[in-house]
């Protein structure tokens, strides 16, 4: 066997994208700092940014320019065709655009005044929010958490190749900060030459854990990445939910055919989008296989419980490059005391334990814990802890 053979997939666009400044940019750039206009990112800003200068988001340099922002919304495509499902912008007000020049460099601050990056800006332009509301998330309904983020952003966006100034350790997770050439490179040391890239931003449960190890059945190896960007307030916190992975991995599954790394992106919910989106991600890290299951990336009923697998039907397999692994929803069987789905267990309806991390979510705001059917014991008592459920033991 050659190297040459494992060298894994391209990178969405064929080539990974590398915006992190080097020495000497960086020096230049400090150098301009404080004549530079400023614009402060939010989180979602800087997660993006930091996305961008990684390569996750490869082909991107920078945030989208009108033409391609609008054939993304349009057609989810880019304006050379390679398909691409969410818009990525960063939108100001008017007061914030009016006095920067397009052709000049503009400083990026984060929410704490910290210089983070540079946009070569190439272009501002105004855009029409419900149309990306309703191509994007289908709905134009202001109680959808990424409309509403779309409604209250600013109304111009600016458009430009970025440069992040430092790629700086993760604050909570600094061992589990994997960036795309990294990712490659570890999938490649270890041989992988299929791996299958799993999404989550609920704390794990049993029909994450069925879905992952029927993937990990016919591939080499899983990429646990689990999304640590901005989430709804609801969501259970990232510290939280790693502790739950860390456990999930140390006490059911083979240490050598996984690796747990974070996903800096942000949700936007805009489920089957997002799950394009979530698997082109996957792509640029290397993945070759990508798991959708049932209402990837949903909020409330916006979207069909299988909408997000029908979506990856209107593109040809190779044009995305990466193969979604279609799980229908999974629970666990009174009947044949396992995991299972449609396909695979012959029970009625009633013999059929179905929980949803929404679901998880209410019974321990409600001080109650999930059952053995629904978490491993060891995550359980981790989300009791987390929530203070004190009188709970394993
Ligand atoms: S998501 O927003 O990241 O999609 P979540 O962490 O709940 O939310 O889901 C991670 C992945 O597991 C998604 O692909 C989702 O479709 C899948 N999934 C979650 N629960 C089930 C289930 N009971 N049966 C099948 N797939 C599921």
């Amino acid at each position: 066997m050659t190297s040459d053979r494992i060298d894994g997939i391209a990178p969405h666009g064929g080539q990974l994208i590398n915006r992190i400044a080097n020495h000497a940019q960086r020096l230049e750039f400090l150098d301009k700092a404080d004549f530079l206009p400023r614009v402060q990112l939010d989180e979602r800003a800087v997660s993006d940014l930091q996305m961008i200068a990684i390569g996750a988001f490869s082909p991107l340099t920078g945030f989208m320019a009108q033409a391609d922002y609008q054939s993304v919304v349009d057609n989810m495509r880019l304006s050379n065709g390679l398909p691409w499902s969410i818009p990525i912008t960063l939108s100001v007000s008017e007061e914030v655009a009016a006095p920067l020049k397009e052709g000049s460099l503009v400083r990026l601050d984060d929410k704490s005044d910290r210089f983070i990056g540079v946009l070569e800006l190439s272009q501002k332009y105004r855009y029409d929010k419900i149309r990306e509301a309703v191509s994007v998330y289908r709905t134009d309904d202001e109680a959808h958490p990424g409309v509403a983020v779309v409604y209250n952003q600013g109304e111009v966006n600016l458009a430009g190749s970025i440069w992040l100034l430092h790629r700086d350790p993760h604050p909570l997770f600094p061992d589990y900060q994997i960036d795309p050439a990294k990712s490659r490179e570890l999938f490649r040391e270890k041989g992988w030459r299929t791996v299958v890239g799993f999404q989550t931003r609920n704390p794990i449960h049993r029909a994450h854990e069925y879905i992952i190890k029927c993937a990990l059945e016919i591939v080499d190896g899983l990429f646990l990445h689990p999304l640590v960007g901005v989430t709804k307030s609801d969501d259970i916190s990232a510290e939280v939910r790693m502790q739950c992975y860390k456990l999930m991995l140390e006490f059911y599954f083979p240490e050598s055919r996984v690796i747990l790394a974070i996903n800096p992106a942000s949700m936007r919910y805009a489920g089957p989008r997002e799950a394009i989106f979530h698997a082109l991600i996957r792509k640029n890290y290397g993945c070759t296989h990508f798991i959708v299951g049932r209402d990837h990336a949903g909020v409330g009923d916006y979207y069909g419980t299988y909408d997000a697998q029908h979506i990856f039907d209107e593109f040809e397999p190779k044009e995305l490059g990466i193969m979604p692994l279609k799980f229908e929803h999974a629970f666990y069987c009174k009947r044949t005391l396992q995991m299972a789905t449609t396909k695979t267990s012959p029970s009625r309806p009633e013999e059929r334990i179905h929980l949803s991390g929404t679901k998880v979510r209410e019974m321990l705001r409600r001080g109650e814990l999930p059952p053995p059917e629904f978490s491993r014991p060891e995550v359980a008592a981790e989300l009791a802890k987390a929530m203070n459920i004190t009188q709970y033991e394993i």
